[in-house]
């Protein structure tokens, strides 16, 4: 084991090596050819029989590791939805971790229970969504799309005079769940566990850019007696961007009484910034919402955050205690654990505070702007070049790109420009076509990394065309 100097020098060290790492970022390879199976015999085949110095443990993590560690926090990697982890958010983490806090409650934690509660209440003012709106800090939308529709099985059903959380579903009234046929396939699992299935599911039409037809929701609404009626909208399309006309399908679903839940993994952050608010007008109307602080707020893995309009409903589903988690005095803070579903748990609470402490109101909101400007500046310069074109409307900070029309050179350029280097951005099929996915969710973004990597494009374009090998690019 290593002594405090030892555990000091470490520490030091490791974050020297995130340090250098993280300076590296902007020029280096986005994406490196990585050869996994160097990284298995770096790190070693078979438990090690005896203990090793603490300091041999980090080179040799260090050594084997990195080199196969993928630019996600870098300015051109514009893969999946990721966003780039600001400085003091990751330096926050990075306490967390030292700290190593368990934010079950007010007693395992009292700092980690304070600081959730500010940070909560900061999302909830930020985003625009009620005041008093209860929040869990989770692992990310997955987590929140479970969270807030386990709460919205408890409000449903004990509306119909049904304690799910005592008796379960067996012998329940039947719930009925509609959502958009371009959902994010979290909602899918988040029902498997919850234990409504995905048969359960009433899909409903979007539109040419993947949002919800309200028409169509009201049409499939009204299709069947009411009883109790979850609707689950989106915020923020994973494909397009696209967010369903919120203010209109929360008013269709009132009318059936319905529970509605927001899965706005990005796109909620849309209001936190004037332009793009409204993009999500309406949205506080609901009565739960998801959304990711390691997605477009630049928080480091993992962060995301359950919101409840009812907070005695989120806590319904998610709380629990024990005789001996509880102390002798009522607690003076909110329990974070009431509001998520692990009862260990770093205290995540920490970095978003940090990142909101960071940017402020008007940083998120320039942040969210900058990523969307640039997602247009991406599909300006890509549609000049013949034969390429952008196949969404580029409401947000999303941009689908396709190219001679074709599925297989599709590909081709999207291999050529992962292998380059470059830049990296990844795939997809929607509505029946191989496309290019670039998110822009990166605070350290600049028009100068757009411009380079539409280079970089052009080039694989050319490549592709030309069946060169992509290496030489
Ligand atoms: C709309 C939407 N919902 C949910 C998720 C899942 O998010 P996470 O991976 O953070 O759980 C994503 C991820 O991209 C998303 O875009």
């Amino acid at each position: 084991m290593a002594g405090v100097t030892d555990l000091e020098t470490l520490l030091v060290d490791a974050a020297h090596h995130v340090a250098a790492y993280r300076a590296t970022v902007p020029d280096a390879t986005v994406y490196p050819q990585v050869d996994l199976d160097a990284v298995r015999a770096a790190l070693g085949h078979r438990l090690p029989d005896g203990p090793c110095p603490a300091r041999d443990v980090v080179d040799q993590l260090v050594a084997a590791v990195e080199p196969a560690v993928v630019a996600t926090t870098g300015p051109r990697y514009f893969g999946f939805v990721i966003g780039g982890a600001t400085a003091a958010a990751t330096a926050a983490d990075v306490l967390a971790v030292g700290w190593d806090q368990p934010a079950y409650n007010h007693l395992s934690s009292p700092a980690a229970a304070v600081v959730e509660e500010i940070a909560g209440a900061w999302l909830v003012d930020l985003l625009g969504l009620p005041p008093g709106a209860s929040f869990g800090f989770v692992t990310g939308a997955q987590g929140a799309n479970t969270v807030c529709l386990a709460a919205a099985r408890h409000k449903v059903l004990a509306d119909a005079g049904w304690d799910v959380e005592r008796d379960g579903l067996v012998g329940a009234p039947a719930v009925r769940v509609l959502a958009g046929a371009e959902r994010h396939a979290t909602i899918d699992r988040s029902l498997r566990l919850l234990g409504f299935g995905t048969g359960v599911i009433e899909p409903v039409d979007t539109d040419g850019n993947g949002a919800i037809d309200v028409g169509a929701l009201r049409q499939v609404l009204a299709g069947r007696p009411s009883g109790p009626v979850i609707v689950c909208l989106q915020a923020g399309n994973v494909n397009t961007g696209a967010c369903d006309d919120l203010a209109g399908a929360v008013a269709a679903a009132r009318v059936h009484g319905a529970w509605v839940h927001v899965d706005g993994a990005f796109g909620l952050w849309a209001a936190a910034s004037p332009p793009t608010r409204h993009l999500v007008t309406g949205m506080e109307t609901a009565d739960s919402w998801g959304t990711d602080g390691h997605k477009w707020l630049n928080v480091p893995y993992d962060s995301g955050y359950a919101f409840c309009a009812h907070p005695e409903a989120h806590a319904a589903a998610m709380a629990y205690t024990a005789a001996y988690l509880v102390g002798t005095a009522p607690p003076t803070v909110r329990s974070p654990g009431d509001y998520v579903l692990e009862s260990s748990r770093r205290a995540r609470g920490l970095a978003t505070w940090a990142a909101l402490r960071e940017l402020g109101r008007s940083g998120v909101a320039d942040l969210v702007d900058r990523c969307c400007g640039l997602a247009r500046r991406f599909a300006t310069q890509l549609t000049a070049i013949d034969g390429v074109t952008v196949a969404n409307d580029v409401v947000l900070n999303q941009v689908l790109v396709r190219f001679d029309d074709d599925d297989a050179t599709t590909d081709r350029v999207i291999e050529c420009v992962q292998r380059s280097g470059e830049c990296w951005m990844g795939s997809t099929t929607w509505h029946g076509r191989r496309l290019m996915r670039i998110s822009v969710s990166n605070w350290s973004t600049t028009e100068a990394d757009v411009d380079r990597s539409v280079r970089a494009i052009a080039a694989a374009v050319r490549a592709a065309r030309s069946g060169e090998s992509v290496r030489h690019l």
